[in-house]
């Protein structure tokens, strides 16, 4: 059973045969008004949300299937301690597919092993946001014309911000593109993006903090909102919720084509008088994102019936290894056995399957 939890379980090829469909979805939408007849779309989503779980519902129906779910954990049994593996396997019974946004890392990744229908991360903690990703590969495509040759300029929180980590791993499958990385020290990149993701892919990248700097070479800007929800210490969120704000007069600064991507929601770091800027792209990113999760959809029901690839996944488990990372869903959910995949054999480098984090 194919699940999307990473955008990396999508090859390029994939990513753009979506791209196509989403596409011919735009120039000929009648032509799938039945395509998921008689099918059920489920929306768990255990974390707030507007645009993914509403265009993920809006997908479905346009596509002519019917949806069910909740957008509240304390609405689902959720809250009396049912786990998220029993979950899925209920809600299996009841769909034919699941979109689920969950703040534990790793939380849809446990749902695709038990649910027996396909799982697709909705965004999982600090962790992933696969179809967020595929809205913002649509967007360039079409403002750019495709995905290679670009200057890519991340902004804000390059630490939580999972749109940006799952953003990088895919520009890292298209040709020549360059990454600004600009945060605060604070917000800086995970190093094993830098290590794992940009480097073995040899693309070329920059740190700094300076946006003001960065724009004039920038032919995409990724900026994003500093969460406070992402942070244990409110203090520190206090000093930096303010580090970037662009506005129309620093925008004089970028080149005239360039483009303004956000995955929104936006606090204040994008300033409302960009938004009449044709370069400003952040909406049209939200009605991409609709086009390419119905694609995304129609794909993955497709191939829902297919033979299973033989995908067993290889991990290691063993009492002295245990995941570090403390938002992962093996910290909340005891009947989980803490499993490890090594990526990095020559320094001893053990990953945990469900949320990447390091073996502690
Ligand atoms: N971009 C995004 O994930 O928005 P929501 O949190 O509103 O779904």
């Amino acid at each position: 059973m194919r699940s999307i939890i990473d955008i990396v379980d999508l090859s390029t090829d994939e990513i753009d045969a979506l791209m196509q469909t989403a596409s011919d979805i735009i120039a000929d939408p009648d032509k799938y008004a039945d395509a998921c007849k008689r099918k059920k779309l489920a929306t768990l989503f255990f974390e707030p949300s507007t645009r993914t779980r509403l265009s993920f519902e809006a997908a479905m129906l346009e596509l002519g299937g019917s949806v069910i779910g909740f957008s509240d954990a304390n609405s689902s049994s959720s809250s009396k301690g049912e786990s998220v593996a029993d979950t899925a396997r209920v809600i299996g019974c009841y769909a034919d597919i699941i979109a689920m946004r969950h703040p534990r890392e790793g939380a849809p990744y446990i749902a695709s092993l038990y649910a027996g229908i396909p799982v697709i991360n909705a965004g999982d903690g600090g962790h992933c946001h696969p179809t967020q990703t595929l809205a913002d590969l649509f967007t360039i495509y079409r403002e750019k014309g495709g995905c290679n040759d670009l200057t890519v300029g991340f902004c804000g929180d390059l630490k939580y911000g999972r749109t940006v980590h799952s953003l990088i791993s895919a520009l890292a499958k298209y040709h020549n593109v360059r990454i600004v990385l600009i945060s605060p020290d604070e917000l800086r990149l995970p190093g094993y993006i830098k290590k794992e993701v940009i480097e073995k892919n040899g693309m070329e990248y920059v740190e700094t903090k300076s946006l003001e700097d960065s724009l004039p070479e920038l032919d995409i800007l990724y900026m994003t909102r500093v969460q406070r929800e992402r942070f244990e210490d409110l203090e520190v969120y206090e000093r930096l919720k303010d580090s970037y704000i662009l506005t129309a007069e620093k925008l004089q600064a970028a080149k005239p084509d360039m483009c303004v991507l956000h995955p929104l929601p936006r606090v204040n770091e994008i300033s409302v008088d960009v938004d009449a800027d044709p370069r400003a792209c952040y909406f049209k990113q939200v009605e991409n994102a609709k086009y390419m999760r119905m694609a995304l959809i129609l794909k993955l029901l497709a191939e829902k019936d297919e033979p299973e690839a033989d995908g067993a996944e290889d991990f290691v488990e063993s009492e002295l290894l245990k995941c570090s990372n403390p938002r992962c869903i093996v910290a909340v959910e005891q009947e989980l056995k803490h499993r490890f995949k090594c990526t990095d054999k020559e320094n001893g480098v053990y990953r945990c399957i469900y949320c990447d984090a390091k073996a502690k």
